[in-house]
């Protein structure tokens, strides 16, 4: 079990689905050969051709760099004139009351409280009155590094347990540049921590549902916590959004292997076989007990909303619904509704759209925009086009579908994807791309059939889809819908495992997960995948960062990150000088001990990467 990443426990604990339906037929593998543009109308491989390697890729913010290699060292790599620095690492303090991170012990409960949390993911930057405050989610804790110091690698003392649950959750921490390098403000009233036991209130349709109601929360209306927060979103008013992903990991049930799931349990994976995923919380917090509490899981699993400046109380947004959340990107519609694009990472779970009912108003107060709307999840036709279909048609009850959004999409029939990951939109043109990480059931299970917009099956490498909405407006329900990018490996491979033909054996990936346009226009790509360097994975090296053009299709390697990290995250600067990138979990099978070396506990970390001439960099 400690060797084990975390895409791994999960895919052990993946649920069996059930309930859904997929009405796409499916489509005929000789359509989609790689470099063809056969898809019918609109859906193509992009068809920038195997051109040569140009010596320097260009960006649209006018920097040039020289594309690098895959490699597997232990380290961040970046292009010739660009430089790295560490900004924070997972249990460094933000007070100068808490000790420095112990790399013997892992710090304590009481550490970690006050310390920077672990497994940073999605992040943002903001302004408040003058000061600059870095906001970024702790998404989990790797059991077997936080463990280490315990020879079952797991959680054994309450102290034990609390200290895993601290490093989850949020933190905000002030930042300052001085002699060109970013550091933490200690002791700055801006640092803070928001943890599974912070308390937030519930907004939106399911405020008050008897299924959010529980002994210590008879009105379903004040939920402790957040964790597992993975991608992130920010909203024009200024506010940070973190996503609850897979929040069932959490939950166990004191019947132990007699407990049986009910099908929204199996549907949402909570507490298979009374399990939870090693993090132990029940054992000191009995609302992780699914026996004790059967609804205080459906009180997890939502986007939550948070002010950087800590002046409002952070909210749950039910009216987003409740799944396996991974980022939340805003985006107004022509006529100024607030529109999130929202995917939910599961194997055959589906794309989201939420539309606000009411509209955003420059300067005034729209902190109440993401309280009240419509949530769509999409239908993708295998003719190129595509439509956004309205939950409310699912026929249950408005608490029901949002709770048990999953299941509402399958009865409207939504198409199931290949782990929908984060979604950008291009801020240069109306249109947004999803990261479908891969999918080991496509084509393999009746529920997840091979379709246009999925057509590889078993999906190893995984794809980038993206979608123009009709009339130009995020506020269309209709859409078109092609593939941008399909990752393979073309020194193995000529056919559809070999990938889009916009892939070259100079910028292989495999797993897209964080997408993220610049100002400029530029689409980052950011990987979390097989990072072996072997078989099928030959030459892909460890976890990396792309910069894709996204109307040429190029698609530039700029950054390899240290041995078995992911890369997630990513923000910049208001000057557009310094992009913030976030390392996480190097080293979770065991092998590497960055950032520090030697002997060192692998640590999660943010890094500033700046050029060296100084000049912008997105
Ligand atoms: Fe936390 Fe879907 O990645
Ligand atoms: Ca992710
Ligand atoms: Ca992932
Ligand atoms: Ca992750």
């Amino acid at each position: 079990m400690d060797t084990q990443s975390f895409d791994e426990w999960d895919e052990q604990h993946a649920p069996e689905r059930a309930g859904d339906t997929d009405f796409d037929g499916v489509m005929s593998r000789r359509l989609f050969l790689r470099g063809s543009a056969t898809l019918g109308a609109a859906a193509f491989v992009m068809t920038a051709g195997l051109a040569p390697k140009p010596a320097m890729a260009a960006s649209k913010a006018g920097f040039t760099f020289s594309p690098i290699a895959a490699n597997v060292a232990d380290t961040v790599t970046v292009p010739d004139g660009f430089s790295t620095q560490i900004v924070v690492r997972w249990g460094d303090p933000m007070n100068s009351a808490t000790p420095a991170f112990d790399h013997a012990s892992r710090g304590t409960a009481k550490s970690q409280a006050q310390a920077v949390g672990d497994n940073n993911d999605g992040m943002d930057l903001f302004e408040v009155e003058g000061r600059t405050v870095l906001v970024f989610n702790n998404e989990y804790t790797n059991r077997s590094i936080t463990f280490g110091n315990r020879d079952s690698k797991l959680p054994e003392t309450d102290d034990d347990v609390n200290k895993g649950k601290m490093a989850h959750g949020l933190t905000l921490v002030e930042v300052t540049e001085r002699n060109s390098q970013w550091q933490v403000v200690m002791d700055s009233p801006l640092n803070r921590r928001v943890t599974p036991d912070t308390a937030f209130e519930v907004v939106g349709p399911a405020r008050g549902s008897d299924l959010l109601k529980t002994s210590a929360d008879k009105a379903g209306t004040r939920v402790l916590g957040t964790f597992n927060n993975c991608g992130n979103g920010r909203t024009p008013w200024g506010t940070y959004l973190a996503c609850e992903e897979n929040f069932n990991g959490y939950f166990s049930a004191s019947q132990g292997e007699g407990f049986v799931q009910t099908d929204a349990q199996k549907r949402y994976g909570i507490a298979s076989g009374g399990k939870d995923w090693g993090y132990a919380w029940a054992q000191t917090d009995s609302r992780f007990d699914v026996s004790a509490e059967p609804n205080e899981p459906h009180r997890h699993g939502w986007v939550v909303e948070v002010d950087p400046a800590g002046r409002r109380q952070p909210v749950k947004l039910t009216a987003l619904g409740r799944f396996k959340h991974e980022n939340a990107e805003v985006v107004l519609s022509n006529d100024g509704h607030a529109v999130v694009y929202l995917g939910d990472d599961e194997r055959g779970e589906f794309l989201y759209r939420f539309v606000s009912r009411d509209t955003y108003v420059e300067g005034g107060d729209n902190s109440a925009l993401l309280h009240h709307g419509e949530l769509f999840a999409a239908k993708f036709h295998d003719d190129g086009r595509g439509e956004w279909l309205n939950l409310k048609d699912a026929g249950m009850q408005d608490d029901e579908t949002l709770v048990f959004a999953r299941m509402a999409a399958s009865r409207v029939g939504a198409t199931t994807m290949d782990r929908p990951e984060w979604v950008a939109a291009n801020p240069h043109k109306t249109e947004a791309y999803v990261a479908l990480t891969n999918n080991k059931y496509r084509g393999e299970r009746d529920s997840q059939p091979l379709n246009a917009a999925n057509p590889r099956t078993k999906n190893p490498y995984g794809h980038i889809v993206r979608w123009a909405p009709e009339q130009a407006d995020h506020g269309s329900d209709a859409f078109t819908w092609d593939v941008y990018a399909m990752a393979g490996n073309p020194t193995l491979h000529s056919d559809l495992m070999g990938g889009s033909s916009n892939i070259t054996p100079d910028n292989m990936f495999n797993s897209p997960d964080g997408l993220k346009f610049d100002a400029a226009g530029n689409l980052w790509i950011q990987t979390d995948g097989n990072y072996s360097n072997e078989k099928g994975f030959a030459g892909m090296g460890n976890n990396q960062m792309l910069m894709g053009d996204p109307e040429t299709g190029e698609i530039h390697r700029f950054m390899v990150g240290p041995k078995e990290c992911e890369i997630t995250g990513l923000t910049w600067s208001p000057d557009r000088k310094t992009m913030f990138v976030g390392i996480q979990h190097p080293g979770e099978k065991g092998g590497s001990h960055w950032p520090e070396g030697g002997d060192a506990v692998p640590r999660s970390a943010i890094v500033a990467v700046k050029r060296n001439d100084g000049g912008i960099i997105g």
